[in-house]
């Protein structure tokens, strides 16, 4: 029993550790354009969102009307609500996660989880905010590994590639509403699925990717970080390139 406690209270002190906001903003930010050679250089600059007399809000919002009617794939008949996106739709970096876990199937918006919590810090030691940005996950409702038990804590898994290629046209949609400068798969299912690709993060990131014109970059999942803190700093080096891109106009 006291192996447990101890065991527990070390588990505790390096999550704390782990999520202390002066690990974060102890980091500084490079000056803009800082000439490194990383910013992406092939893909043509993009319209602004809502061009064309498009009303993106309204747009938005019918989408995620026609997600919380949505039964392409079975995880619509198992789960609370969907998380179909929250942020600005305007927003210039949308971020790409998973999928909504426990949390996000309570009260219907990406990361607000544990691993919600640590992402609002990683953009908050940028200069960002959820509310500045746009955060989506490629599937916008709860994959469960046993889907009778709702109410079951550390029941989320990874959506299959049926669930994903059933609700793949929601995440394209919003893409093609927000038009942001730059996108970020959060991780490798998000990585899995705008790239096409069995590459993990480790061989993703660092580099720059194209989504249908918009340039991608991938970093590991907060929830990866949470688990992992040498995560931290290639983290820390990507949202650093995300900036000098954002700063560079
Ligand atoms: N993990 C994800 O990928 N998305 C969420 O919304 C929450 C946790």
């Amino acid at each position: 029993m006291h192996a447990e406690l101890a065991a527990l209270a070390a588990e505790l002190r390096a999550r704390a550790e782990l999520l202390d906001d002066r690990d974060w903003s102890a980091l500084t930010l490079p000056s803009p354009a800082s000439g490194r050679g990383d910013e992406p250089s092939s893909s043509p600059p993009l319209p602004p969102a809502g061009e064309g007399g498009v009303r993106v809000p309204e747009e938005l919002a019918r989408l995620a009307a026609e997600v919380e009617a949505c039964r392409k794939c079975p995880l619509g008949a198992t789960r609370l609500k969907p998380a179909f996106g929250v942020g600005s739709p305007t927003a210039q970096v949308m971020f790409v996660g998973e999928g909504p876990g426990y949390e996000e199937d309570r009260q219907g918006e990406p990361f607000v989880g544990k691993a919600g919590q640590l992402l609002d810090k990683i953009l908050a030691s940028v200069g960002l905010s959820r509310q500045a940005v746009y955060i989506a996950n490629v599937v916008k409702c709860h994959p469960m590994v046993d889907a009778s038990q709702p109410d079951k804590r550390g029941n989320d898994r990874p959506p299959t590639p049926d669930e994903m290629a059933a609700c793949r046209g929601y995440l394209e949609a919003q893409i093609r509403l927000i038009r942001p400068k730059v996108l970020v798969a959060l991780g490798s299912t998000a990585a899995k699925c705008l790239l096409a690709t069995e590459d993990g993060v480790g061989r993703l990131r660092g580099r720059w990717h194209d989504f249908a014109g918009t340039p991608l970059l991938v970093t590991y999942h907060p929830a990866a970080l949470l688990r992992d803190e040498t995560y931290k700093r290639p983290v820390w080096e990507d949202m650093k390139t995300l900036m000098r891109t954002l700063e560079a106009g």
